[in-house]
């Protein structure tokens, strides 16, 4: 995929898609409560699909009507062994999830993922699960996963990582676990899973202590289906947001896009930045804070971030540090090491390629830095991304100020965003 300067600004109605982390849980919770469940608006990229293959790989209906999904669940215990092992693609959120469910259903299942996944860290949920008494073996920490589903203890867990997809594989193995699970989280990460748990009539308490959030799950409760509604993803949107920021003359508007403020860390940060992003229509969805948005080009300022708020937006510092090359003054982004371990080592691609395109920028520790310039002199236009979408699609967004850039690898952009290139090149881009 080539990604060319742009002449004109951007303009216009962009479709976002359906929230990836969302549509996981929308398919994931209405298989394992009791009832019929009608999804609107669900993301369709591989990551989501490969979660909603494995479901039908373990007999849960599922039928697509009129964009809609709709599935029919059977309670808690009511998966059936798969045929086969199951493939999750690149999907990590499927990964954490789908392990810590699977650790209580009773049949033995193995998940394979592709070379990305399989380089991917999985004690972080395999060592809270085994506290638990769940009996699952690795390829030394990670895939493939063979779960021995069985009936698991009920214990204190605490989660120490700042990772929603571990939290989450365990609220998933406490729901089927009898008595209290106590969970203890020491970051603020997306609370998704818990709030549409909620919603589902689980019997979920959650308290604050300082700074730790307690999560105490009552398993064995049948869970029961309500109806979904996806907001737009605002990970997704990110890249439209920072590409009419540092385009003159441009202005678009995003409809319903999910403002969680455990998800929001991008928008505080573009603000700080200078940011022109105005609100519309605030309301809840499903219990889902959602907005739509409008931004216009701004001049942006640097920033420096702290460890906390990359919690609130880890998905985001590649396309962030797209829109710090564009600022008027440097910015710092401290305590990234997480970034280290997504679908690819995403500190280092940031550094490696903004440095292709001429950028002074480097790593000290887990901190990056980056120094703008007016102009930018490109030594190297192949950028790398190690098939990861959101690598991609960062710099098919500065490709539209310091292009031709060549993405390689452009089609890793279908495990989130199928659309992207033509929603992009609908208002103003030129990506071919
Ligand atoms: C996600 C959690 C985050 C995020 C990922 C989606 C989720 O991962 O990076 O894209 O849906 O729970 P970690 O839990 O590893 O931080």
């Amino acid at each position: 995929m080539i990604s060319s300067k742009i002449n004109q600004g951007l303009n216009g109605n962009p479709k976002i898609p359906g929230d990836k982390s969302i549509s996981h849980r929308s398919i994931i919770i209405p298989s394992i409560s009791k009832g019929v469940c009608e999804i609107k608006n669900y993301l369709k990229s591989d990551d989501v699909l490969n979660t909603l293959n494995a479901f039908k790989l373990m007999g849960v209906k599922i039928v697509e009507k009129e964009e809609k999904l709709i599935i029919e669940g059977n309670g808690l215990s009511s998966l059936k062994k798969p045929s086969k092992e199951i493939y999750l693609g690149n999907s990590g959120t499927s990964a954490r999830l789908l392990t810590g469910l699977l650790a209580t259903q009773n049949f033995e299942s193995v998940l394979t993922g592709d070379s990305s996944l399989s380089s991917r860290p999985m004690k972080r949920i395999t060592e809270p699960l085994a506290k638990m008494n769940a009996i699952i073996m690795s390829n030394n920490g990670k895939m493939p996963l063979i779960i021995n589903g069985r009936e698991l203890s009920n214990s204190e867990i605490d989660i120490k990582i700042p990772s929603a997809q571990i939290k989450s594989g365990v609220i998933l193995a406490a729901l089927n676990t009898k008595g209290i699970t106590k969970i203890i989280e020491y970051n603020v990460t997306r609370d998704h899973t818990e709030i549409m748990l909620e919603a589902f009539d689980s019997d979920i308490k959650i308290t604050n202590q300082n700074s730790l959030k307690i999560i105490e799950i009552n398993g064995k409760k049948e869970l029961q289906s309500k109806n979904i509604e996806v907001p737009s993803d605002l990970s997704s949107s990110a890249f439209f947001i920072v590409a009419t920021l540092i385009n003159e003359n441009s202005k678009i508007s995003l409809k319903n896009i999910n403002i969680n403020p455990t998800r929001n860390g991008i928008l505080i940060a573009l603000e700080r930045m200078g940011a022109k992003i105005s609100y519309h229509n605030k309301k809840f969805l499903n219990n889902e804070l959602v907005s739509d948005i409008e931004i216009i080009s701004s001049n942006l300022i640097g920033c420096e971030l702290d460890e906390d708020i990359s919690k609130l937006m880890i998905d985001e510092y590649p396309i962030l540090s797209i829109a710090a090359c564009f600022a008027s003054s440097p910015s710092i982004f401290r305590g990234l090491g997480e970034l280290r371990v997504k679908e690819s080592d995403r500190l280092n691609l940031i550094k490696v390629n903004l440095r292709k395109c001429g950028v002074n920028c480097k790593i000290v520790n887990d901190d990056l830095h980056i120094i703008p310039n007016d102009e930018y002199i490109i030594n190297d236009k192949v950028i790398q991304t190690d098939f990861d979408h959101r690598i991609a699609m960062a710099f098919a967004v500065m490709g539209s100020k310091v292009g031709p850039l060549e993405i390689s690898d452009s089609n890793s952009i279908n495990t989130s965003f199928p659309n992207f290139l033509n929603e992009f090149n609908k208002i103003g881009g030129n990506i071919s």
